[in-house]
């Protein structure tokens, strides 16, 4: 089924340079790229991308960092999209992610791991995050010819 999911180089991937890289395998994947823009999260839009975590001990720190550099955030298209973006961006631990996942090639530790995906064991996580950070006018919709 084709679906959209949200994916974000995170502020560590951002300052690193990493945006061109983890774009270029989107891109070389045959994902489509729906959604773009470099921003930075403010407290409130951090609370809520990360409400689920709210009651764990790492969340200030968490919100602390995700808000104190710019992000690029961006929804991409495909077959199995959400499930697709999991598998190559690893494990949330970096030290747990294979070689040739962008968590396994680049991230550092658990908390600057480079880049943020939604949850495929989470019904409705990736509708839900790329409604908290687009609207629908920001979404684009156009034929990809490979
Ligand atoms: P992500 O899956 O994008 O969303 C939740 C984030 O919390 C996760 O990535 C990690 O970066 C971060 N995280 C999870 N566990 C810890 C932890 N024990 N300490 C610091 N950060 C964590």
């Amino acid at each position: 089924e084709t679906e959209r999911t949200f994916v974000m180089v995170k502020p560590d991937g951002v300052q690193r340079g990493l945006i061109g890289k983890i774009i270029s395998r989107f891109e070389e994947r045959g994902l489509k790229l729906v959604g773009a823009k470099f921003i930075q999260i403010d407290q409130d839009l951090a609370e809520d991308h990360y409400g689920e975590h709210e009651d764990k001990p790492f969340f200030d720190d968490l919100v602390e960092f995700i808000t104190a550099d710019p992000v690029m955030a961006m929804v991409w298209e495909g077959q199995d999209a959400t499930r697709q973006v999991r598998s190559m961006v690893g494990e949330t631990d970096p030290a747990e992610s294979p070689p040739g996942s962008i968590r396994g090639d680049f991230g550092l530790d658990l908390g600057r791991n480079v880049i943020h995906a939604s949850d495929h064991e989470d019904p409705g996580a990736n509708e839900r995050e790329i409604d908290l950070f687009f609207d629908e006018d920001e979404l684009v919709e156009w034929e990809r010819v490979d």
